[in-house]
């Protein structure tokens, strides 16, 4: 039974109703839009703790209760039973695909994998040591150039672009991994598996061959579907509101990945075996390294732990978790790691300090051991994720310009600078 809300808002002895917004399930809202109109004043809210930024029917987060569902669907299924591009066409078109949707989409996407030669250079003009998400982001963007016909906001162009971007940010990225360990960049094939194809050109020889082992392939595709959305994170929010002023979807997926690339978003999946690796370099016990994460002094934190709507157990990470037994087993990755993990997070769990804020492992805990185990170099771990969260920002931003209700969006603040002065020319300073 839907709960029976009645907000009234009293400024200066008058009192308002302030209209609710129905949610399908999760919370609902009050609606602010009129507040400053009707009163003067305007909500406060930094970092968005309690704002709903528009309504969406992408992804359902319960973070009480550690839930995340895809168009309905539990993230614990499509993360077993479906593959990447399956989830992709259901976070950006609202259903499963069909077997011929499905064909449809791996055609497309695999016949567009191949990347002007323009791109091939502009990736060369940066430095070997480049990070690869800031290449990343300038090639995103630089997509719209190569390919005009793709931008636009026409039904057509957006279907276009969509299938530009999931094809052609995975030949990039496989091509960044190339490029960290000097290898001359090889050309797609048409018609293979998506993962396997992204595994063939980051990782075989200059003749294109390699054996793609099904483990590997099979754990990629599953961390991907893990990442492939998440509602309205800082990323997808930054796509949202960049594409709300009617920039093109290159441009906004772009700023995305700016800002995944932040520690305390995507980076934290490198950021957290750096800080493995730190912690057996320093000879520190784990519980020495928890002991400075909670002193405030010491300004560390336990990166991949965590999160703003989570407050139990990230799904995605008891995922990760549970398959990494099995993957690192197979793949030879470093159980030493893995183990120091565990005890990490059983020590933090029972810490009160954790306990109190209710802060768990996120999705980035455990990631990165399973990509390193791949064969993928830190810098790249994050990239992979925006390879994972590309369907996500397409769904967010497909959905942001079909809703008549979106506005180019623009917060208010609370002006604490000086009233008003007298300009003091220079001479006079
Ligand atoms: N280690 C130690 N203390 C932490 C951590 C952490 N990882 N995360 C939060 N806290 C503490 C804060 O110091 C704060 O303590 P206080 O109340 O005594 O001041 C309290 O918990 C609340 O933290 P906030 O920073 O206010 O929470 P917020 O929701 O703003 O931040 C965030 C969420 C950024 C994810 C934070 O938990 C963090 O920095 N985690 C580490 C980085 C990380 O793993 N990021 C990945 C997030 S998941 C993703 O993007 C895929």
């Amino acid at each position: 039974m839907a709960k029976v809300v009645d907000v009234r808002l009293t400024v200066d002895g008058k009192a308002r109703e302030l209209a609710i917004e129905r949610a399908t399930v999760g919370n609902d809202g009050v609606s602010m839009a009129t507040l400053l109109r009707d009163t003067g004043l305007v909500t406060v809210d930094p970092g968005f703790m309690n704002t709903a930024s528009c309504e969406s029917s992408i992804t359902y987060i319960d973070g009480d209760n550690g839930i995340l569902r895809y168009r309905g669907y539990a993230i614990e299924d499509l993360a077993m039973k479906s593959t990447f591009l399956e989830v992709a066409y259901l976070l950006i078109h609202g259903e499963l695909p069909t077997e011929d949707q499905l064909e449809s989409l791996n055609n497309r996407v695999a016949r567009h994998m191949h990347v002007h030669e323009g791109i091939k250079s502009f990736l060369g003009a940066f430095p070997r040591d480049a990070h690869p998400m800031a290449v990343l982001s300038g090639a995103i963007s630089a997509l719209s150039t190569f390919y005009p016909e793709s931008v636009g906001r026409g039904a057509e162009q957006i279907e276009l672009a969509t299938v530009l971007l999931l094809a052609k940010a995975a030949t990039v990225i496989s091509y960044l991994q190339r490029r960290s360990t000097g290898e001359e960049l090889i050309e797609p094939r048409q018609g293979g598996h998506y993962v396997d194809e992204f595994m063939r050109i980051a990782f075989s020889n200059e003749t294109g061959e390699i054996d793609i082992d099904p483990t590997v392939s099979r754990a990629l595709d599953l961390l991907l579907i893990l990442h492939a959305d998440h509602e309205q994170n800082c990323s997808t929010s930054t796509v949202r509101i960049v594409g709300s002023s009617h920039a093109n979807i290159y441009a906004a997926v772009s700023a995305g990945i700016g800002a995944l690339s932040g520690p305390l978003h995507g980076g934290a999946n490198e950021a957290a075996l750096k800080m493995f690796d730190d912690i057996k370099a320093s000879g520190d016990t784990v519980e020495q390294f928890v002991a400075k994460v909670k002193d405030k002094a010491e300004g560390a934190r336990l990166m991949g732990f965590g999160h703003r709507v989570y407050k139990s157990y990230d799904p995605r990470g008891a995922v990760v978790k549970a398959v990494a037994d099995d993957v690192l087993a197979k793949l030879g990755g470093s159980n030493e790691t893995f183990d120091m993990a565990k005890r990490l997070e059983a020590i933090a769990l029972s810490d009160e300090y954790f306990i109190e804020r209710k802060l768990y492992p996120n999705v980035d805990f455990y990631t990165g051991l399973l990509y390193s185990a791949m064969g993928f170099p830190t810098p790249m771990f994050t990239p992979l994720f925006a390879l994972g969260r590309m369907p996500g920002w397409i769904a967010h931003y497909r959905e942001m310009l079909a809703d008549p209700r979106t506005k180019i969006g623009r917060p208010r603040q609370i002006y604490t600078g000086e009233v008003e002065r007298s300009y003091v020319s220079l001479d006079a300073r």
